[in-house]
C-alpha cells in the first residue's frame, strides 16, 4: 500500500532531488506539490517544481504556488547556494504547463480535508504555507496522517551558529507550526548533514542516464561548491557558509525517505520552541529532550546512512530506467 503525500517545497537543489525521489518511489503517491518562496523567489520555485516534475515523469502531479514572502519579514533567499535558477547547474526543458490556479494553502486544506487521516504532509522549505493553512483551518493538525519537515536542528545551524535556513527564513511561521497541537516530525540539519552524496554515490548517479546527467549531477555539482557564488556573491549568515566543501548533503530527500522507510531514522520525543526575537539566535529551534517535557515533536537524532543511500539509489535507478 502506498503513502499519499503532499510535498510543500522551495526547489532548490535538494528539493528537486526530493521531488525525484517522491515521484520515483513505488510506495509514494505524490498527490500534489505546493511551492513557497525560500531558496529562490516563488516564481522560480514554482517553475522549478513544474520542470522537475515533468522531467521525472510526474507531469500529472498538480503544482500549486503558495506564499511569495514570509509572514512578517522580507523574503531572504539562498541563491549563492542553489544558483540563480535554484537548480544549480541543471538546465531542464521548460515545463509545458503552468501551475494550477488557486493558492497552495487552499490546495493543502481541501486535499487533506477530503481524506482525513490519509495524507502525509512533507515540508522542505520555509513553513509559511503550512502556518497559514493551520491558521485558516486548525483542524488540519488533526486531519493529516503525519507531518514531517526538513528544518531546524537540535544542534548547530547553517545560516548562523544557531539557526537552520528553513526556520530562519520564516521563524514566525515555524512558531505557529510547532504550536499547532500536532507532533512535528523534525528531521533537522544535524542529522541531514550526514546524508552526503559522496563520490561513490555520485558515481552511481552517473549510471542513471538522463536523470543523472541532466538533473542529479549538475544540480549537486553546484551544491558541492558554494564558493562558485552567483554574481552578487554570498551574504554573511547565509546557508552554505558553514557547510564544509566537498560531498553535498541532500537535506530534503531525508524528509521524503522518512515517509517510506521510517526505520532509517531514530526519533526522540522533544519540546521544540522557535526563537523569533534573539539577536544572535533568531530562527533557532530550541530542543529540549528532557523526560519532564510535554513533547510537540519527534526529533530525528540518528540516521542509518547506508540504508538511506540504498533506498535513494534504488529508487533513482528504477526511475531512470523508466525515463530512458
Ligand atoms: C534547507 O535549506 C535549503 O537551502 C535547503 O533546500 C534545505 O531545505 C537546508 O538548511
Ligand atoms: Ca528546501
Amino acid at each position: 500500500m502506498s503513502t499519499t503525500i503532499i510535498l510543500d517545497c522551495d526547489p532548490g537543489i535538494d528539493d528537486a532531488l526530493a521531488i525525484a525521489f517522491a515521484a520515483g518511489h513505488p510506495g509514494i503517491d505524490l498527490a500534489g506539490i505546493t511551492t513557497v518562496a525560500g531558496n529562490v523567489g516563488l516564481d522560480k520555485t514554482t517553475a522549478n517544481a513544474l520542470a522537475v516534475a515533468s522531467f521525472v515523469g510526474a507531469a500529472n502531479v498538480p503544482v500549486t504556488a503558495g506564499c511569495a514572502a514570509p509572514l512578517l519579514r522580507p523574503a531572504r533567499h539562498a541563491r549563492h547556494v542553489h544558483g540563480e535558477s535554484g537548480l544549480g547547474a541543471a538546465v531542464l526543458p521548460p515545463p509545458r504547463r503552468a501551475a494550477r490556479d488557486g493558492h497552495a494553502i487552499d490546495f493543502i486544506i481541501s486535499a487533506v480535508a477530503a481524506a482525513p487521516g490519509q495524507i502525509t504532509l512533507v515540508a522542505t522549505g520555509p513553513l509559511t504555507n503550512i502556518a497559514l493553512a493551520l491558521r485558516r483551518e486548525p483542524r488540519l493538525a488533526r486531519w493529516v496522517r503525519d507531518f514531517v519537515i526538513m528544518g531546524g536542528s537540535a544542534g548547530r545551524g547553517n545560516v548562523s551558529h544557531a539557526a537552520e535556513f528553513n526556520i530562519w527564513a520564516d521563524p514566525e511561521a515555524a512558531c505557529v507550526v510547532f504550536g499547532a497541537g500536532w507532533t512535528v516530525r523534525m528531521i533537522g540539519l544535524d542529522v541531514t548533514l550526514r546524508a552526503r552524496a559522496t563520490a561513490a554515490v555520485r558515481s552511481r548517479m552517473g549510471e542513471f542516464g538522463v536523470l543523472g546527467a541532466d538533473l542529479l549531477l549538475p544540480a549537486l555539482a553546484r551544491y558541492a561548491d558554494p564558493s562558485s557564488a552567483a554574481p552578487g556573491g554570498r551574504s554573511p549568515g547565509s546557508p552554505g557558509d558553514r557547510e564544509p566543501a566537498g560531498d553535498p548533503p541532500v537535506h530534503d530527500v531525508c524528509a521524503v525517505v522518512s515517509v517510506v522507510s521510517p526505520g532509517i531514522f531514530t526519533y526522540t520525543p522533544a519540546s521544540v520552541q522557535v526563537e523569533t526575537t534573539g539577536r544572535l539566535t533568531s530562527g533557532m529551534t530550541v530542543t529540549d529532550f528532557s523526560p519532564a517535557i510535554i513533547p510537540n515533536a519527534a526529533v530525528a537524532t540518528d540516521i542509518d546512512v547506508t540504508g538511506f543511500w540504498d533506498e535513494v539509489l534504488r529508487t533513482y535507478a528504477a526511475l531512470a530506467a523508466g525515463l530512458r
